[in-house]
Order: C-alpha cells, then structure tokens, then sequence
C-alpha cells in the first residue's frame, strides 16, 4: 500500500482585516464579548476581485513552489468550500484554469470539515496507487454570505485558504488513519437557506435566505460533544495512543471549543494549535491555514504525529492522523495495544464528554437563572417607575404652580 506524504504546503489570508472594534461599530457588540465567547480578535475579510477560486489558487502555488512541483505534476484537485464562486461551474474548475493544470478537478462541500474530508479522499486515491500528486485545498469567502446586521454570526467568521500537495510514497507518513461523519438530523442548525430547493425570488431575497444562519448554542453542544470522539477514534484507528499525539490541530470555530475538546482528550493547551484570534472561523479553510502556521512555527517535526479535528455544517465531523515527515518512529503504543488499552482510552473519553456535557448544563441553567432574575428585577423597576409616575407629575404640577404662585 502507498501512503501520502504532505511535500507542500501554502495558505492565503486577504490583506483587509477587521478588527472587533471594527465590528463594534457596525453592531450592538464589542471587543470583550467577542473575545471572552468566542477568542477571536480580527479577521480576514476578501476584497474586490478576490474569491474562493483566486485564494485557493494562490495558496496552492505557494504548495507546489514548496514541493519543487509544477502545476503539470498535479493529478487531481480536490477544494473543500461551502463559498464557490458560483453554484455552477465549481471553483476547483477555476483553479485548475487558473494554476495552468491539466488534471481532474472537483469540489467537496462538508461545511468546515471539508478540509479533512478531501485530504481523506487524496490518501484514498493514493493509496490504491491511482494518483501521485494530489492537491487539497481548503478555502472559504464566507464573508460574502454574512449578514452584517447579525450580531450573532458576523462577529465569527473570515476569508481564506489553504492547501496542501499530498505525494505517494513507501514509507509509513501522511494520513495514517481518518474518521468522517455525518449527522443530517442536524442540518437546520447551519444552513445558507439558498439553493435547487427553491427558486430565487425578491422574497427570497428580502427573507436574506442567501445569509448563513446558525443556531450557535446547538451547534456548540455538537461540537463539544464530537471533537474529542472523533479525534480518538482516528488515533485508536491509528494503533496510537493520546500520549502519541505531538499537536492537535483543530477547527478553529470557538477557543472554548478548542479547549473543552483539549479537555475531553487530557492534552495539554501547549500541544494545541490555536489561531482563532487572527483569523476567526474560515470554515473549511481553517483547519489548512493552521496546519500551514503549525509548520512555519516549527511545531512539526520530523516523525511527529498530528491530529487534524473539525465539525460543521452538515452537521458533519472528521479527524484524521498524520505523520509528519517521513523519519520511523515507532508506535508507543503498537507493540503494547491491546483491546484492554483500546477500551480503557474509550471509558477515558467517554467519561470526560460526560463531566464535560454536566458542566454545561450547570452553565447553561446558570445562565437562565440570571436571564430570568434579570428579567424580573427589571419588570419590578418597571411596575414601580409606572406607579410613582402620577405622584411625580402631581409633585411637579405643585413646584410649578407654588413657583408661579
Ligand atoms: N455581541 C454581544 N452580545 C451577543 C453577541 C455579540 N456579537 N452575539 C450574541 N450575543 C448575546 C445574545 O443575544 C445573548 O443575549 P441574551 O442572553 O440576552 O439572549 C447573549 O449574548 C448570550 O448568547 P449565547 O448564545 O448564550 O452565547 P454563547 O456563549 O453561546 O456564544 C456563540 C455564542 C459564540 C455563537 C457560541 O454559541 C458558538 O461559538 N457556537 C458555535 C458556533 C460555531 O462553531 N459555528 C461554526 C460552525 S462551522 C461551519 O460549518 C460554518
């Protein structure tokens, strides 16, 4: 069998950012919320003429300038985006014309997970021996369907790309073991309400159906219960246990996310990749764009092994572990695992999504407490100001006429 060595690597980010006290200007919200929710500080938003096709494009030729590869070496593409140019043609076409390639190309749409998904999908067209070089790309102009009067979804998310050249190779690298999932019954909870479903009218307009829209507590829930499943499972796949893990390199969607999947997996925050604050959620570019940063940081070294984790739309999920480079090192755990170390890690995980998922409901009923006295302190100012209205007016009526008088 043939593994996937990752040989390239580039990312784009747009040269405009906006900054939270940007937003808080343009909504009812500010710097220290969006920060304390959610850890993101700025984003990157594109500018005219930049798109998901031309941001790929130029993430991808800062791979192959990586790999030492031209774009004729190329044997597939595969971009993971929920923000095409255009519903029709897909924007792989587009770079694939735009990088000068000759090969297949196609698109992949799995919310934020996309990325993990299509690096899946490379090592399973490598691994059969069918292609050599294959690029994967995430990338996402997902500000173009934000509505900027939303408070609760634009201050999230941001613009980019990034892309990776997997290559056929004979020693053990690359992808070593992936999860994908998939839960439908979730789809309402982050949907672009825009599609063959229904034809685009004014109404349809008006109604912003063309706007992203989130039930952001649910989708929360969702993720804080899938990240830390996921990953496991990819590293048990993997013949590895948590302690072989040297980096996780998660969806960048929410710092308190990032840190209760941490949590869930006992990895300590310092063998976490986080970029949230620069860049926000860029959907299926996120996850490229980190690993991108992981590797320009040197957090990657020779023989390291990754863990790739995402959630989104879909609802969707993937992990994935890849080795870094191509040095042997040997499987801590291989020569020990048993069914019994599989199970323990199991019990393990399971057992922290549960004090985890508690510790959220206590949150959560906290939280409505305070909502509701806030509420009833409220309507008792308000009951009190109403009944001491009239005696106000018939005071001031008094201090008016005794100073006429
Ligand atoms: N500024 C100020 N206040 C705000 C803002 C804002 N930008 N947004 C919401 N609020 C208010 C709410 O109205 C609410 O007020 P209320 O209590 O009076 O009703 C209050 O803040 C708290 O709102 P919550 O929803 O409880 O806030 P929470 O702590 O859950 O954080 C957030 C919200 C950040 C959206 C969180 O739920 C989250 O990150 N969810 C996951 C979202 C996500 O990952 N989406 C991407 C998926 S990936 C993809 O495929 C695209």
């Amino acid at each position: 069998m043939k593994y996937g060595r990752i040989v390239g690597w580039g990312k784009y980010a747009p040269a405009r950012v906006l900054t939270n006290a940007d937003l808080a200007k343009m909504v009812d919200t500010s710097d220290e919320w969006i920060v304390t929710r959610t850890g993101i500080r700025q984003r990157h938003i594109a500018g005219e003429g930049e798109t998901t096709a031309t941001m790929s494009a130029a993430a991808s030729r800062a791979a192959l300038t990586q790999a030492g590869l031209s774009p004729a070496d190329l044997d597939l593409i595969i971009l993971a985006t929920t923000s095409p140019d255009y519903l029709l043609p897909a924007a792989s076409s587009l770079v694939q014309e735009l990088l000068g390639a000759k090969c297949g190309a196609f698109q992949l749409q799995a919310g934020c997970t996309g990325f993990v998904y299509g690096l899946a999908t490379a090592q399973a067209f490598i691994s059969t021996g069918l292609h050599k070089n294959v690029l994967v790309i995430g990338a996402e102009t997902i500000s173009r369907n934000v509505d900027w009067k939303d408070r609760e979804t634009c201050v999230l998310f941001g613009d980019g790309a990034g892309a990776v050249i997997v290559q056929a190779c004979d020693e053990p690298t690359g992808v070593l073991s992936f999860v994908l999932g998939s839960d439908g019954s979730g789809a309402q909870h982050l949907r672009i309400n825009m599609g063959a479903h229904e034809v685009i009218t004014p109404e349809t307009i008006q109604r912003g159906d063309h706007f992203l829209r989130m039930n952001g507590r649910e989708v929360f829930k969702f993720a804080t219960r899938v990240m830390g499943q996921a990953a496991t499972e990819a590293i048990l796949q993997a013949g590895m246990s948590l302690s072989d893990i040297d980096l996780l390199i998660p969806h960048q969607a929410n710092l308190r996310i990032i840190e209760l999947a941490a949590r869930h997996l006992g990895l300590a925050m310092d063998k976490v990749l986080v970029n949230i604050q620069d860049y926000g959620n860029t959907s299926a570019a996120s996850i490229p764009i980190a690993l991108v940063e992981a590797i320009e940081q040197g957090r990657c070294k020779e023989g390291d092994n990754l863990c790739l984790v995402g959630f989104g739309a879909g609802l969707t999920w993937a992990a994935a572990v890849v080795r870094w480079g191509v040095s042997e090192r040997p499987f801590a755990m291989s020569s020990l695992f048993t069914p019994v170390v599989k199970a323990r890690e199991r019990a393990q995980v399971t057992w922290r999504v549960a004090q985890t998922a508690a510790a959220m409901r206590v949150m959560t009923a906290r939280h409505a407490v305070q909502k509701r006295t806030a509420q009833a302190v409220e309507a008792v100012k308000s009951r009190a100001s109403a009944a001491l209205l009239p005696l106000y007016a018939r005071g001031d009526k008094r201090y008016t006429r005794d100073r006429h008088d």
